[in-house]
């Protein structure tokens, strides 16, 4: 069977920059309470002419370039985000257009919050199997600011807009990323508004707003984020320090912190960089796995553990190795 391995990663940040102190300007908040709190000390928003959209395109193309890769061999493109642009057509159909893409490209939008971008690698990885295009293009991209209430100051300070993508290239002998995931119905914890959330005001599992149970989040992800992360270890027949990174979702630089603790992993192998993204759900895993590479702190031959967790409530984890 086809296994799968990264062979380009991209991504895309809004061009406004919004600090604590910018937020204090907004709401009854300050840089030590949220730098504290969660390790956040700017995000970037979506100014005029910026979206979910021309953020997700301009990633996966940077992605499509790193790789090296022409249109005509992705036979799957996927979009994981909650905070499209448009409900219909998908992001994933726009970028085919946008990116030349085949129109045998299997092209989908993919809805698991912060979650999302490592469910659409495992669904990537699914489709690849089969046969047929040896590359799938998958992209995280949120549009966060767009569904915050931006007088609360429990969920406003947390979240950032942004876009990251990478090109998995299948091939006979590539390793199986292993992936695992979980979903477990609650619309309490964390919920953000749909389409007909204007009509919907009275249902609590449809607000206006992003809406969050702070520290019932707190408490579930850092239950599953060190499972997860034993699991695919367990899975993928590795011990920890056989992987070169740990790519964790940056929702809070504690979570990250406790999952650390939890599975005794060196520190230096889980940088993170919400202090300067926030909260960029979808967008997260892949925005920072770019970021090491282009930075060289992963490169060819390195494995990396993926993993998020979010709304739903979501959870997912894989190992993938950089070709
Ligand atoms: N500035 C100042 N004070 C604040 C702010 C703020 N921005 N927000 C809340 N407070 C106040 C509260 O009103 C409360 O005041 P009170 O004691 O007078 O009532 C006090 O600070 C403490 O509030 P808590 O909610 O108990 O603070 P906590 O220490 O739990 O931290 C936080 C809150 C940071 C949200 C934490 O619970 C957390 O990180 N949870 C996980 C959140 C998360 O990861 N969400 C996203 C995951 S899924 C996804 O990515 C979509």
């Amino acid at each position: 069977m086809r296994g799968v391995k990264i062979v380009g990663t991209g991504s895309a940040l809004p061009s406004r920059v919004v600090t604590n102190d910018d937020m204090a300007q907004m709401v009854d908040t300050s840089d030590e309470w949220i730098s504290t709190r969660t390790g956040i000390r700017s995000r970037r928003w979506c100014a005029a002419g910026e979206s979910q959209y021309t953020l997700a395109r301009d990633a996966a193309k940077r992605a499509l370039d790193a790789a090296g890769v022409a249109p005509d061999e992705v036979g799957v493109c996927l979009v994981a985000t909650f905070t499209a642009s448009a409900a219909t057509p998908s992001a994933a159909c726009l970028i085919q257009r946008d990116l030349g893409l085949a129109e045998d490209t299997f092209c989908l939008d993919v809805n698991a919050a912060c979650a999302g971008f490592v469910y659409a690698l495992a669904v990537a990885e699914s489709l690849l199997a089969r046969g047929g295009k040896p590359c799938a293009l998958v992209v995280g991209a949120e549009e966060l600011s767009r569904v915050m209430d931006m007088a609360d100051r429990t969920t406003c300070v947390l979240f950032g807009d942004g876009a990251g993508a990478c090109v998995l290239k299948a091939a006979e002998g590539y390793p199986a990323l292993h992936a695992v995931w979980g979903s477990r119905g609650n619309g309490e914890a964390l919920a953000a508004p749909g389409v007909n959330a204007a009509r919907d005001e009275a249902d609590a599992v449809c607000p206006s707003y992003l809406t969050m149970d702070g520290r019932a989040v707190f408490r579930f992800a850092t239950e599953v984020l060190p499972r997860c992360c034993a699991e695919v270890l367990e899975r993928a027949g590795v011990s920890a320090s056989d992987v070169d990174r740990y790519v964790f979702h940056q929702a809070n630089k504690r979570i990250v912190d406790v999952a650390v603790r939890k599975l005794g992993l060196d520190p230096a192998k889980c940088a993170g960089n919400i202090d300067r993204t926030g909260n960029t759900s979808a967008a997260s895993v892949p925005i920072l796995l770019d970021e090491l590479v282009r930075e060289g702190a992963l490169g060819s031959g390195d494995r990396v553990v993926l993993a998020g967790f979010g709304a739903g409530l979501t959870w997912a984890g894989c190992l993938a190795e950089l070709a």
